[in-house]
């Protein structure tokens, strides 16, 4: 353990202090009434200034970031996030405003929900956009209520039924529960998609819609969308498409005109805004020219969503422009394809063909399985990888597959990093298949090993003092 690993109570010293405050030049507080006092000081680390600055560096030196590395998850990866677009949402003319704000004192920001609206509607196809959505299962919420809506108007109560695909996102089924809707599961082929045929008898005047991912989770394009989107409207549902990953799809083809009446995007993932932790998000949601009605009578959020997400998001989109904004959807898709085809000789690849924007393996060819050893399994190669400085693929996810890694490369990496990230899965491939138990023992570099996750998430310890 390095010295500075010591948590910052056990480099406190009786006395030593860290801050000099200047002379107070404000005339004093009124007094805190007598009960309201605290009776014992705090009990804070006593350390200098300069302790508490490495601390703190330290700490934050522990963490994976995109700011610190490659991070290949799937799914719900980590996207580019020009820092210019954070300075852009800090400008006081934006960062300052207050929701209850008159209409009249912030046209500026009333033009970006206008602007971003044209934008998001000509890059999807669909008609209008709610820009209330906090996340893209908040979206997906919204969506759901505002098919609804639509079925509640026309006064077709009987559609109680979401389809969802064995291959959906974890949160379609459980907006579609929330939603008050009943999941009905369609399976996938051995291709990896929809099984059109297994979908059919499912269609009935029950049926509210579908929900889909296209690409789907494996990353594969539904070759038949257009023939989903007429069974379905044919018995009078509604397509719901989750655009959470719309980077593949970004000026190549929209939604809107593969059939889709619903869709949400996810801002905090495809336009800049950085996703993950639980921050700010907006999960905008369009729609159709026939279901704009539905929209006002759905209220999701007490304001109009996360305006600085938005903000990103229009600022990243006039930045692009048109022609760049395309770029988006080849790179992607080129960088995921490039990485699945110099490691399929030592990854399985369950599905052969173009994958869009990420790809699933399904754990290692040879994992060097011997009498008395196991073989090294996804969690293996996941742990292995930060030694090597890589952040971990998607694991285990989705379920289609035992030993699931999915990888998704930013479209903004450049080669010589895809080139890194392949060498270095080549190399713990080769290390599997020579002494497993160099995996099984990963991750060797660094702060911490392998923690009991299980009881970590159960049983967090959150202070110094339950240390003791
Ligand atoms: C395909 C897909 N759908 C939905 C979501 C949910 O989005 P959020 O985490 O903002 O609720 C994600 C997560 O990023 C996703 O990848």
């Amino acid at each position: 353990m390095k010295y500075y690993d010591k948590l910052i109570f056990e480099l406190s010293q009786e006395g030593r202090s860290g801050f000099s405050l200047p002379v107070n030049r404000y005339p004093a507080a009124p007094e805190v009434p007598a009960g309201l006092k605290r009776q014992s000081a705090l009990k804070l680390p006593q350390v200098s200034e300069p302790d508490v600055v490495r601390h703190y560096t330290n700490l934050s030196q522990m963490n994976f970031g995109v700011d610190t590395g490659f991070y290949p998850l799937g799914s719900c990866t980590m996207k580019y996030n020009p820092k210019i677009n954070e300075e852009i949402a800090a400008m006081p003319g934006f960062g300052g405003l207050h929701p209850l704000m008159e209409d009249a004192l912030v046209p500026g920001a009333r033009k970006v929900y206008e602007e971003m609206n044209k934008a998001l509607a000509a890059i999807t196809g669909m008609y209008t956009f709610t820009f209330d959505p906090c996340a893209g299962a908040h979206g997906e919420l919204t969506g759901l209520m505002i098919m609804r809506q639509y079925h509640l108007n026309r006064g077709d109560l009987a559609r109680t039924k979401v389809i969802v695909p064995d291959s959906a996102h974890g949160t379609n089924p459980a907006s579609a529960a929330v939603a008050g809707l009943e999941v009905v599961e369609v399976k996938s082929l051995e291709n990896g998609r929809i099984d059109v045929e297994a979908l059919k008898p499912l269609l009935d005047n029950t049926v509210a819609g579908i929900m889909m991912t296209n690409p789907n989770t494996l990353g594969l394009f539904e070759t038949q969308i257009e023939e989903i989107a007429a069974l379905v409207h044919g018995v009078g549902g509604l397509l719901y498409y989750d655009g959470a990953n719309m980077n593949p799809l970004m000026g190549v083809v929209r939604p809107g005109d593969m059939g889709f009446d619903i869709m949400h995007l996810n801002l905090h993932k495809t336009f800049s805004t950085p996703h993950g932790g639980g921050g700010p998000g907006s999960g905008p949601v369009g729609v159709a020219k026939h279901l704009e009605g539905c929209i006002p009578a759905i209220k999701v959020s007490g304001f109009h969503g996360n305006f600085g997400v938005i903000l990103r998001a229009y600022a990243y989109i006039l930045s692009l422009g048109k022609e760049h904004l395309q770029k988006v959807g080849q790179f992607s898709v080129l960088g995921a394809n490039y990485i699945k085809e110099c490691l399929k000789d030592k990854y399985k690849l369950p599905i052969e063909g173009v994958c869009k924007h990420e790809f699933v393996f399904d754990g290692l060819i040879n994992d060097g399985a011997h009498d008395d050893v196991p073989g090294a399994t996804t969690l293996d190669v996941a742990k292995r990888l930060l030694d090597y400085g890589f952040h971990a693929p998607t694991i285990y996810f989705p379920l289609l597959f035992h030993q699931a890694l999915m990888i998704e490369p930013t479209e903004t990496e450049s080669k010589e990093t895809l080139d890194a990230f392949i060498e270095v899965m080549r190399k713990i491939a080769d290390e599997a298949a020579q002494d497993p138990n160099i995996l099984h023992e990963a991750p060797h570099n660094t702060p911490i090993s392998r923690p009991d996750e299980t009881t970590a998430a159960r049983n967090p310890i959150l202070k110094f003092q339950d240390t003791l």
